[in-house]
């Protein structure tokens, strides 16, 4: 079965064709990172104009590479929710038509639950049950996922998200858009003893993250070094930052997989990209003798193949949408 699949919740216009939820036909990615990148982080306004001026190319490009039509398609899968509202109804109306005229299924995905997927296409032997540790721009989360489409979540940040404490840490130091690739190279040889932060708890709730109080204590340190006319290092600054973030993903992780007594995890989202985060995990993964699975770096970030993979699973458990779809900015996995 081959999926066309759409995805435009934040800065990516991405258009893919994916078989059986498994083989990426085509992935086609058009980033918006140059437009963004002199206001210093994603401006919705311009995120959806953009994916209007791009979604009909990067739809063909897809399509053309995959050397498919629309005879060759058997279904629509767009991701619906959540992200960016404007940016979002540029995907699903764009869907709905591409539904109308030719007849074919739409199948609404959640984003999250398309990171996770992403995973299906990176490594053929990913099946659930499994444990999801999901870290992205806007959303840091435990599930247990029992089934393609069956997510419990056991813990969730209380606050910001662990990509955008790195997003705004980037920003505090001078770094361009996007914060956390950024920092995340810059600070590869930096010392991550040389600053000590605040490693977050949330009282009752020991599945939970918070990371706001560390991204003060950053903002905080910045500015107070800037008043006393000293400069900080800004390698070891970030890589001692990373590390506080890291630190706190790997200690929640590892608790919920004593609690869940799941022998595999399985990583998504932007922040599955950074370096360090990804070796702590391989670490974790020998230490309690479990699978570690984590995307390959160009399925991290936002693309289609995931929604394209996710869109397959959807399709088969009978989630398809009426044309009364519609884009939500927040929805639960
Ligand atoms: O999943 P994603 O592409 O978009 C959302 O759904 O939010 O995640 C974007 C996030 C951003 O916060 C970005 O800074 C972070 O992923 N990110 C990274 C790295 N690459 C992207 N964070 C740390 N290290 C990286 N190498
Ligand atoms: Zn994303």
């Amino acid at each position: 079965m081959k999926i066309l699949a759409i995805e435009t919740s934040c800065d990516e216009t991405a258009a893919a064709v994916v078989e059986d939820g498994r083989k990426v036909l085509s992935n086609i990615v058009a980033t918006q990172i140059p437009e963004h990148i002199k206001y210093g982080g994603v401006v919705p306004e311009i995120a959806s104009r953009s994916h209007c001026e791009n979604i009909v190319s990067v739809v063909t490009a897809a399509m053309r590479k995959a050397a498919v039509d629309f005879e060759n398609i058997d279904a629509i899968a767009v991701t619906a929710y959540p992200g960016l509202i404007g940016a979002l109804l540029v995907g699903v109306n764009y869907a709905k038509g591409l539904s109308i005229s030719t007849a074919l299924p739409l199948v609404p995905v959640h984003h999250l639950r398309a990171h996770v997927a992403s995973n299906y296409i990176s490594n053929l032997d990913v099946k659930p049950p499994f444990l999801a540790l999901i870290v992205s721009g806007g959303h840091t989360h435990l599930c247990k996922v029992s089934d393609y489409t069956s997510f419990e979540i056991l813990g969730r940040t209380r606050d910001d998200a662990a990509g955008e404490a790195l997003d705004k840490a980037a920003r505090a130091m001078g770094l361009a858009y996007p914060g956390g690739a950024n920092l995340d190279k810059l600070a590869v040889d930096g010392d991550d003893m040389a600053y000590t932060f605040p490693h977050p708890r949330v009282d009752g709730a020991p599945l939970d993250f918070s990371f706001s109080g560390l991204k003060t204590s950053v903002v905080n340190l910045l500015h107070n070094s800037s008043q006393k006319g000293e400069t900080l290092d800004n390698k070891d600054l970030g890589a001692s930052y990373i590390k506080a973030i890291v630190d706190s993903l790997i200690k929640n992780t590892a608790l919920a997989l004593d609690e869940s007594g799941l022998d595999t995890l399985v990583v998504a989202g932007g922040v599955a990209a950074n370096s360090v985060l990804r070796k702590r995990l391989e670490k974790l993964g020998k230490e309690k003798n479990i699978k570690v699975y984590i995307p390959e770096l160009r399925y991290c970030g936002d693309n289609a193949a995931m929604v394209g993979s996710q869109g397959y699973y959807e399709f088969l458990s009978g989630n398809i949408a009426g044309l009364d779809l519609n884009a939500k900015a927040t929805m639960d996995i």
